[in-house]
């Protein structure tokens, strides 16, 4: 069993981890500003900012895995690369492995084409900002990252968020960073999570970018697309 630090482990897809992790046995810690509204068994909460460094370094020390389900959104918007950074490096030093949740559109349709985020002409310009800086992450700032930092970038399907929960279904498809889903499909958070702990307890991506697919979606809301 593993020791798991989840940034955001009381969010849409932070709380699914949390429940997946600790349902498997490993020893979890959540941080986040507000504690959770449904609080699990066995799993430590910890309240504090990411933008905080030292209680950042407090919640990653000692830990063997930290999830980082943080939203580049609100507050976070701005500083969301910072912090991101500040996370790699602090996981990279304290000897961890880092799995971040990720969005779709850095996700590239077929092999060797341009990812989604190139052209978003399509998707309202309000979800943009969210869009490019999360995807900077993967695009930009983690492959430049030091060699001792060992992560696994995973996107979802591009029907997913709290805007579209769905049901638990019990299965996944995985992908690199090509969409398994490239047409639209969707993943809940219970299904995004196992593929999730399935990546972690496997261990055997390294730096890489991965995506979870699942079933067609049922009701696509393209307005809404993250
Ligand atoms: N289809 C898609 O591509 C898609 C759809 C949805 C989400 N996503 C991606 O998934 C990731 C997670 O999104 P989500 O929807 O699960 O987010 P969310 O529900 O908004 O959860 C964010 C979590 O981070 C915590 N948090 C926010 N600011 C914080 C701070 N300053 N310090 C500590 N904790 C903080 C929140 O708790 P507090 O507010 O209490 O601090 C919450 O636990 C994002 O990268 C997002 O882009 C992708």
């Amino acid at each position: 069993m593993a020791r798991i630090t989840v940034l955001g482990g009381t969010g849409y897809a932070g709380s699914a981890i949390v429940a997946e992790a600790a349902a498997r046995g490993h020893e979890v810690t959540s941080l986040s500003r507000s504690p959770p509204s449904q609080p699990i068994p066995g799993v430590r909460y910890v309240q504090g900012d990411v933008a905080d460094v030292e209680a950042l370094a407090r919640v990653i020390e000692g830990t063997e895995v930290v999830v980082s389900a943080l939203a580049p959104r609100g507050p976070l918007a701005a500083p969301f690369r910072e912090v991101s950074r500040a996370v790699a490096r602090l996981t990279a030093a304290a000897g961890a492995r880092l799995y971040l949740v990720g969005g779709f559109s850095s996700l590239r349709p077929a092999p060797g084409a341009d990812r989604y985020v190139s052209d978003l002409s399509g998707v309202p310009a309000a979800l943009h900002p969210e869009i490019t800086q999360g995807a900077a992450v993967v695009i930009e700032d983690l492959p430049s990252a030091p060699e001792a930092l060992d992560w696994v970038f995973v996107s979802p399907a591009a029907a997913f968020g709290a805007y579209q929960p769905g049901e638990r279904l019990g299965r996944y498809r995985l992908g690199d960073d090509v969409a398994v889903q490239p047409d639209g499909g969707a993943i809940s958070a219970p299904d995004y999570a196992l593929g999730f702990l399935d990546l972690i307890e496997a261990g055997d991506r390294h730096r890489a970018h991965v995506n979870l697919g699942n079933s067609r979606a049922p009701r696509l809301v393209t307005t809404d697309l993250p």
